[in-house]
């Protein structure tokens, strides 16, 4: 509610994945601490995003489209002023190398303006007006009110702010919660967010969300819910809503992208697109390839050269130039890979490539598995960590049938130099899915690109022009022409 609260209670520590030697062998670091909200400080924060909505009568609700722009350029450019400390922060936190920790930072920026412009392209239509039936309308885009945001650990900063940046721009407040790994990083931003907006616009709150959150979902109070993470927290959230059918839900949530290389592959060009899309950030990414169907004519040439690309890969900290793998945030992934790895063991696959899977706290080198089959946790769970699964098969139906019986729609890669092969599985592929890529990874950018999924993968639908869509309602001022008004 525009205050920077000096904090008397409980903390939570934060350490970083990238660790130190201790004595007793390798330790995470404590980097800092964040504060542990109670149930009752969360609702404050609430009830100001409320007050400043006002159902619709508040400043921020009714301000110009000119005037709110001019509030995100203000905090845009005193966010830039912070990247140093938050580009340092992300990588500390999360374990991102350098190189993509700035990239992420910058994507962010770049999202921003790209999300000024489409909105003022909106507000320019939205000064428009359609004349049918003797009624003339102007069409513009209202809020939609309260939202609720919590973004993911793998893109802390990016992620959170295509949803948090179109939610504000289009005149809604905000309750928002910064992911458990990626919460300091935040920390440099709220006072620019305290200079920029009203009172109330953008109200953090942090803390253990599974306390937290359910009780301020519980409360009714809250119009639209907009989370980067697992469907089954998002299931879980909307349920607890008192008026389920009143509330909007603007997800991105499980995926297991698969790829399907065919004997007419570039088998060069398909095993660097699975490198890039199967390790990039250590296979933390929503849009991550998560399983790779090779035709088994050429499944050992693919593997062979898969494994060369996998063991150059280079292994270290985050801050190290030219550096691929790096820590891992999340406490207990190491296992999770672990017990992964040894369950497609027990059920007849092989670490196929020298040190695959090889870990020590943070660090888990990448394994490629093979044969994978659907006897194994790999071939439905979404690893999200650096594993790469691959399955052979025999003939196309197999892997559009994986796809059909997916809880999963968000994308798939085809790798093959033949077009009508590849023409004849865009059909059946692109009602599976969102997107399709042909002969490169699966990735979210170009952030212009609708982002979206099936089934469990997605609601509501992001990137620049359609974030501001999924924020904000199509309303109108329609009046009935009269001899008095016509002209
Ligand atoms: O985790 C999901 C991200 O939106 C992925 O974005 O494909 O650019 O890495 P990316």
């Amino acid at each position: 509610n525009g205050e920077m609260k000096t904090w008397a209670g409980a903390t939570n520590p934060v350490y970083s994945p990238v660790c130190v030697v201790t004595p007793d062998g390798l330790q995470r670091q404590l980097i800092g601490s964040y504060p542990v909200c109670t149930e009752k400080e969360a609702m404050e924060a609430l009830n100001a995003a409320v007050a400043a909505y006002d159902n619709g009568r508040g400043e921020w609700p009714t301000m110009s489209v000119a005037n709110r722009i001019a509030c995100v350029e203000r905090f845009t450019q005193k966010m830039i002023e912070q990247r140093d400390v938050v580009v340092k922060l992300i990588m500390w936190e999360i374990g991102k190398s350098a190189a993509d920790s700035a990239k992420e930072f910058d994507r962010t920026v770049e999202y921003i303006y790209a999300t000024i412009d489409a909105l003022k392209d909106i507000d320019r239509q939205s000064s428009r007006f359609e004349i049918e039936q003797g009624i003339i309308a102007q069409v513009r885009r209202s809020p939609l009110g309260v939202v609720l945001c919590m973004g993911p650990f793998n893109y802390p900063l990016n992620e959170t702010f295509t949803t948090l940046i179109p939610a504000i721009i289009m005149g809604n407040t905000l309750l928002f919660k910064p992911p458990k790994h990626g919460t300091l990083l935040h920390y440099p931003l709220l006072q620019a967010f305290k200079e920029c907006f009203p009172r109330g616009v953008v109200n953090t709150i942090y803390g253990r969300g599974n306390s937290i959150i359910p009780g301020l979902m519980q409360s009714g109070k809250i119009d639209v819910l907009t989370l980067i993470g697992s469907s089954k927290v998002a299931n879980e959230l909307k349920k607890l809503h008192p008026k389920v059918n009143r509330l909007r839900a603007i997800l991105g949530l499980d995926a297991k992208n698969a790829a399907i290389v065919t004997p007419k592959a570039d088998i060069k060009l398909a095993v660097q697109e699975t490198v890039l899309g199967a390790l990039s950030f250590n296979g933390q990414r929503c849009t991550a390839l998560k399983i790779i169907f090779v035709h088994h004519s050429v499944a050992s040439s693919f593997i062979q050269q898969l494994n060369e690309a996998v063991n150059k890969l280079q292994f270290g900290m985050p801050w190290e130039k030219g550096v691929n793998i790096t820590p891992l945030p999340e406490p207990n992934k190491p296992a999770y890979l672990k017990d992964c790895i040894d369950d497609a063991i027990e059920h007849g696959a092989k670490v196929m490539n020298e040190g695959g899977g090889a870990s020590a706290e943070s660090f888990v080198f990448p394994a490629v598995l093979y044969p994978v089959n659907a006897k194994m946790k790999l071939y439905r769970e979404e690893q999200f960590g650096p594993i790469i699964p691959v399955v052979p098969y025999y003939s196309l139906e197999e892997p559009v049938q994986y796809l059909i019986e997916s809880t999963h729609g968000q994308q798939i890669s085809i790798f093959s130099n033949d077009q009508e092969e590849v023409a004849s599985l865009i059909d059946p592929l692109v009602n599976q899915v969102s997107r399709v890529n042909i002969n490169c990874q699966c990735q979210r950018g170009p952030d212009v690109f609708p982002f979206t999924g099936r089934k469990d993968s997605a609601e509501g639908t992001l990137s620049v022009v359609d974030a501001l869509r999924s924020f904000s309602i199509r309303s109108l001022v329609a009046t009935k022409l009269t001899d008095d008004n016509k002209h």
